[in-house]
This record gives structure tokens, C-alpha cells and sequence, in this order.
């Protein structure tokens, strides 16, 4: 992959960021992703995939990124988080005598149980075959896939997804593809939905295209011609066929507020 991160596919995108909870996340109802399906589009090394896969109780998550490098990395990720959890431990009855295997459920699993050194001084912990009971248990419940998610898809597209996150790429899909290539997006975000599914996007303000134009002349080209501006989207989705819409908050990572917004498909 070039070093010019026309995609922002940037590498240590994390470095001045929350480490550990994502503060976008921290924005969501509780249970968001209980039990869920979901598609991470753009997850660079796969932070806030690994948090909704190992502490949101979701079912199966699929981390989705065009850079093969960066989904190195987040399989590395999945590893380092798997070797820092906590791990699961039998416990005794209160009579003190019988015991049975740990209550702990895969929610409230700590995922910083060891620290970080832990693993630069023993290595990783390996991760066991999956059985059918642990499938959608952290680490099992988790892959990345390295793919063009707008342009060509994955595997796992073909099962539908309960929540689809687009967090901070769509600038990248608008300048790389234009205004007709980001409509292919989110109708295609939409076709990918299961009925009642949500869609969770983070997108970037107007003001931050500025910047990433000069990154490629083609980009400068296609960034001339569009028309359509972030503030558009709630239009757009809603002509597309989202039902329901609401800016859940703001936060300011990253430089700027950014806005978390989600659209929520109609169950029929
Ligand atoms: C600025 S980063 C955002 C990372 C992450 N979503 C977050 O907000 O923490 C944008 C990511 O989208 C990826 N990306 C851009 N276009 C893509 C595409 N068409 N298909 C898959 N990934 C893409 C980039 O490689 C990059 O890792």
C-alpha cells in the first residue's frame, strides 16, 4: 500500500487517541451491540472493532479495511487484547465446598486485566480452536478482512449485519469516488442492513476536506466537482430509505467536533 494515505489509511492513527474506550462508543445506549451482527467499514487496526467484539457483548464482528497492512495489525490487535483480558476462572459456591464453571459472561469481561507488559515480557496467549459454544465469545467472535468495501465487499456481506459502523471515512469515500460513488455507499450500507438494523456514521465536517484534497491530484479533481456536503446526509439517507435518524452527540477526538449520527432501517 502507497505511504500517501489517500484512503486515510494512516498508520498510528491510535497514537494520540483513547487507547482503550473509544469515547464514540461511550455514546451509544447500553447494549448497543448486544448479541449483534456487526460490520466495522474502515476499522484501520481494528481498536474499536476489538472493544465492541471483546467488551459490547456483540455476537460476531467484522473488521473491514482496504490497507493489508492495517489489517496485520489488527489481527495483531485481537491477539494483544486476548492476552491482556482477564482470565475466566472457576469459582466456589458461597458453602464454600461445590463449585461450578465461571459465571463471568462475556459482557463484563475486563478487557485491561494485564498490564501491557505482560505480553512484550511472555509473548501472546495463544488463542484455542473455537468451539460451536464459544463462536460468538471474544476472540472467536471477531475477523478482519482486507477488501475495497465500496467497490467490491466481502464474504460476510451475504448474511446481512444487525449495525454497520462508518467512523470517519466517508470524507475518503467522497473524495476517492465522488458524489455518485458515496451514494453507492450508503445504498449499498442499507442493501447490508437486516431489517431494523442500524446504522452508526461518524462523518467528517466540509472544513476537514480541505486538507486531505492536497493529498493526491486526482483527489484535488474529484473534490472540485462535488456537490453534495456532510450536512446533505440525513437527506440522502432518508431519500435512500433509512427510516428514523438522530445525532446521538458530539465528541472531539481528532481535532474538531465530531458528530456520531444513527440511521436506523425500517423492519420492512
Ligand atoms: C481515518 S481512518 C478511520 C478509522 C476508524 N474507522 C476510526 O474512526 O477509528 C479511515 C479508514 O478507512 C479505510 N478505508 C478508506 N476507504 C476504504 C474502502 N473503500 N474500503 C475499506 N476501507 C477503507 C482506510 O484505510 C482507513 O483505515
Amino acid at each position: 500500500m502507497q505511504d500517501n494515505p489517500t484512503y486515510g489509511n494512516y498508520k498510528g492513527y491510535y497514537a494520540n487517541r483513547p487507547f482503550v474506550n473509544d469515547p464514540r462508543l461511550a455514546l451509544l445506549p447500553p447494549n448497543f451491540f448486544r448479541e449483534a451482527v456487526v460490520l466495522d467499514i474502515g476499522c484501520n487496526e481494528g481498536r474499536v472493532t476489538c472493544q465492541i467484539a471483546q467488551q459490547h457483548g456483540a455476537n460476531h464482528v467484522v473488521g473491514v479495511d482496504i490497507d493489508p497492512d492495517l489489517i496485520r495489525t489488527a489481527w495483531r490487535r485481537r491477539r494483544t487484547a486476548w492476552s491482556l483480558q482477564e482470565p475466566e476462572s472457576d469459582f466456589y459456591h458461597n458453602d464454600g465446598r461445590s463449585f461450578e464453571p465461571s459465571q463471568r459472561n462475556k459482557h463484563t469481561a475486563k478487557g485491561q486485566y494485564f498490564p501491557q507488559a505482560m505480553e512484550h515480557m511472555f509473548g501472546p496467549v495463544a488463542i484455542g480452536e473455537s468451539t460451536p459454544e464459544d463462536q460468538t465469545e471474544f476472540p472467536h467472535n471477531l475477523t478482519f478482512r482486507t477488501a475495497d468495501w465500496v467497490k467490491d465487499g466481502i464474504l460476510d456481506d451475504e448474511h446481512g449485519y444487525d449495525i454497520i459502523l462508518a467512523f470517519s471515512i466517508s470524507k475518503w469515500i467522497h473524495l476517492n469516488e465522488g458524489d455518485e460513488g458515496l451514494k453507492q455507499f450508503f445504498k449499498k450500507v442499507f442493501k447490508f442492513l437486516r431489517p431494523g438494523g442500524k446504522f452508526l456514521l461518524e462523518p467528517q465536517a466540509w472544513e476537514n476536506y480541505r486538507k486531505a484534497k492536497r493529498l493526491d491530484s486526482t483527489m484535488k479533481e474529484v473534490g472540485s466537482t462535488l456537490q453534495i456536503r456532510p450536512d446533505d446526509f440525513p437527506e440522502m439517507l432518508k431519500e435512500i430509505g433509512f427510516a428514523t435518524y438522530e445525532r446521538l452527540g458530539t465528541t472531539r477526538e481528532g481535532g474538531g467536533e465530531r458528530p456520531v449520527d444513527l440511521y436506523t432501517k425500517g423492519l420492512t
